[in-house]
């Protein structure tokens, strides 16, 4: 077992010796200073676990030595000895992180006792130190794996959505700068309404999926050159309830199904499937149907040509409290044309 090591600190020779035998005694290694510069240039040297110091000693008293030790070692364990007209000092330097204080003349027992308590509390600092270390370490380590999962699964996200995507492109359901540019649209006049930012990804998702349903109806209705018959209409209007049925079962697009679900109800209670009305309509449907509107009202479509953007919001204007929900009609209204603007010009890039 490594001998227990002590600093002994005192400029009276006397003090200094009968400690050094009490401390041998007790089976310390112990090491000598005549003043506080010659302790702490030992203790720098050898940073023994425990110092004993004077108060009272010429140039460096025993609170300097006590406070330099402490920022050499926060770890350190230091007790000050004093006589009795310094007692409210000691007791100061207890503030200052002394672990003790020992009066003169000094008790043998009372010293040991105090020096191995010393020692015993700071091994136990030390040791809830590491443990808390080691915990913290162990945090860091969960939160970085926990973060690589996470960032693993946005892109398996990312991956099926793309293939979600690419299957309604196949089948020639909307464009993707068309889905990009209704995306924009929505996010901007989502944000000008007050939706949560944490609640944009759900409304992005849904955009993007809202006609995923058409993958379901027959291609000689969907591709169909011509206007549909009553017939085919019914079946074209299954589209939200396919669409609902293929996505609602997976988590992490379960946020999207009030937007594919509900993006033909009107405000007026005339729309499908379920002729809702006013707020009974998902505000990310009702948010959706106007900017879709305006879309298709702005484009060029294979049987519509695009009308200037002025006159497709006073239709947007116009519908509002019939179509629309005019609340979501007002915040729309106010997005700046600049950011119209720059969505087109984005999402034409390549
Ligand atoms: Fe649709």
């Amino acid at each position: 077992m490594v001998a227990k090591q002590v600093l002994i600190v005192d400029d009276d020779i006397q003090v200094r010796e009968v400690l050094h035998q009490i401390f041998l005694s007790a089976g310390y290694r112990c090491l000598l200073a005549a003043d506080g510069p010659a302790g702490l240039g030992i203790f720098r040297a050898s940073h023994p676990p425990l110092t004993v110091t004077d108060l009272k000693m010429p140039g460096l008293d025993g609170i300097a030595v006590l406070g330099a030790i402490r920022e050499m070692d926060p770890d350190a364990a230091v007790m000050v000895l004093t006589g009795a007209p310094d007692v409210k000092t000691a007791i100061d330097s207890l503030k200052l992180g002394a672990y003790d204080f020992i009066m003169k003349p000094v008790n043998v027992d009372e010293l040991l006792i105090a020096a191995e308590r010393a020692l015993e509390r700071r091994q136990l600092l030390i040791e809830r130190r590491q443990y808390q270390e080691l915990l913290e370490r162990r945090v860091d380590e969960a939160t970085r794996n926990l973060q690589s999962a996470y960032r693993q699964l946005q892109d398996t996200y990312r991956a099926t959505l793309e293939t979600l995507g690419a299957a309604l492109d196949s089948r020639d359901v909307g464009t993707e700068a068309h889905s990009r540019r209704v995306h924009g649209y929505t996010v901007a006049t989502a944000r000008e309404h007050g939706v949560p930012e944490q609640e944009l990804v759900d409304l992005a998702h849904g955009v993007l999926l809202h006609d995923i349903g058409k993958i379901g109806i027959p291609d000689g209705i969907l591709l169909k050159p011509g206007p549909l018959t009553r017939e085919e209409w019914v079946i074209m209007r299954r589209h939200p309830e396919i669409g609902k049925r293929l996505i609602e079962k997976i988590p992490f697009l379960r946020g999207a199904v009030p937007i594919v679900y509900c993006h033909h109800e009107r405000w007026d209670g005339s729309g499908y499937p379920q002729g809702l009305q006013g707020e009974e309509i998902p505000l990310g449907a009702r948010i959706f149907s106007v900017v879709d509107a305006f879309d298709a009202m702005t484009f060029d479509r294979p049987y519509s040509k695009a009308i200037p953007f002025e006159a497709a919001l006073a239709e947007i204007k116009r519908c509002a409290g019939t179509h629309f929900d005019p609340a979501v009609v007002e915040s729309f209204l106010r997005v700046p044309a600049s950011l119209f603007e720059e969505i087109r010009r984005k999402s034409a890039e390549p």
